[in-house]
């Protein structure tokens, strides 16, 4: 039986996983820890307030729930790892060198870490960018990713501990509003319009990213994790993306469906992260190894998206 830890359980990824891991592994103890949990315990599931930097709480954790699988996904995104760099080091490399660190001691058998689009920078073609292409960020938050991948992978050689890993893009879900990512302006749009309100955005209208919907990542995580170790030929930086799509396209698509939507342009600091990534990425390798591949369409997703949204705001209206 599995007993399974999340770190930065109630952001945006952690709330779709727990939902996921309750559907998909029934019997399995879930651990949902953050730094700071709901006052509401969530049912079905075991809620601790844990700081990962905090390595004797998280080792006690680990030997409470005699844990056996980590999903780390406690850390600090890339628009607020730029404005304190300092911070973002210090959760999203010493703690999850220091997880990984204690998860080998405590004999835990895997840890996922998802990565992300941002370990590629400047100067690289952008288009279909494969696991292959350099890896040269020049933001914090790109470092520490590239940084948990290449401790994923030691740690895996050195210990034998099974780490492994997705690079996402822009994830797009209706769960839980996004921190400070800077594919956010995605998700903020889709909650404007369904409000019947104006939208800033602070990309270009011609900025393309790679994206996939929040179910499409919540698979990959779970196939991931179940995955044969003897096909992984890449642990911990296997690309996984949907479709690209620019906040141009994205309005138009939107307001075919909310059609007096307003969407206006004010590019700001997060333009320049933004041109340092890919514009589209190449998933071939999480196909050929573990056969995934995205259901969601962009018009499904951007259909899925209204109606869930529409539905939250009709509860929140009915219970007024
Ligand atoms: N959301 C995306 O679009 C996206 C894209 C690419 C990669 N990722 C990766 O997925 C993972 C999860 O991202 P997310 O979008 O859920 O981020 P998020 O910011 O929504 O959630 C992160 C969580 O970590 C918690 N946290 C912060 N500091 C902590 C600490 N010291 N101890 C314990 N918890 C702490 C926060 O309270 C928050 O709940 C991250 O590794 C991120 O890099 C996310």
């Amino acid at each position: 039986m599995e007993n399974i830890l999340i770190t930065g359980a109630f952001g945006q990824v952690g709330t779709d996983l727990i939902l996921a891991l309750k559907e998909n592994k029934p019997g399995a103890t879930i651990v949902a820890s953050d730094i700071r949990i709901p006052e509401k315990p969530k049912p079905g599931i075991q809620q601790v307030v844990l700081d990962v930097r905090d390595q004797e709480e998280l080792r006690k954790t680990i030997s409470r729930y005699n844990i056996t699988k980590i999903y780390h996904l406690a850390s600090i995104l890339s628009a607020s790892a730029e404005k304190d760099p300092f911070l973002a080091y210090d959760i999203n490399i010493n703690a999850t060198f220091g997880l990984l660190k204690t998860a080998y001691k405590e004999h835990v058998r895997s840890v996922i870490i998802p990565s992300s689009i941002a370990v590629y920078g400047p100067g690289i073609s952008r288009d279909m960018v494969g696991s292959g292409v350099p890896t040269v960020p020049q933001t914090m938050y790109g470092i520490s990713k590239v940084t948990g991948e290449l401790l994923g992978n030691y740690f895996s050689m050195k210990f034998g501990l099974d780490v492994r890993g997705v690079r996402f893009p822009g994830l797009i879900s209706y769960e839980t509003v996004p921190t400070a990512g800077t594919t956010d302006y995605a998700v903020e749009m889709f909650i404007k319009a369904v409000e019947g309100k104006p939208y800033s955005c602070y990309l270009r209208p011609d900025t393309f990213l790679p994206m996939m919907y929040m179910p499409d990542a919540m698979t990959s995580l779970l196939m991931l994790s179940d995955a044969d170790s003897g096909r992984l030929k890449n642990r911990m930086s296997y690309n996984v993306a949907a479709y690209s799509f620019s906040p141009e396209q994205l309005a138009a698509a939107i307001k075919r469906h909310i059609p007096g939507f307003e969407v206006s342009y004010n590019a700001d600091e997060r333009q320049n992260i933004a041109d340092g990534w890919p514009r589209s990425l190449d998933s071939s390798e999480a196909m050929r190894d573990w056969g995934f591949s995205p259901q969601y369409t962009f018009d499904a997703m951007v259909s899925d998206m209204i109606s869930n949204l529409q539905a939250i705001k009709g509860r929140r209206q009915n219970a007024v």
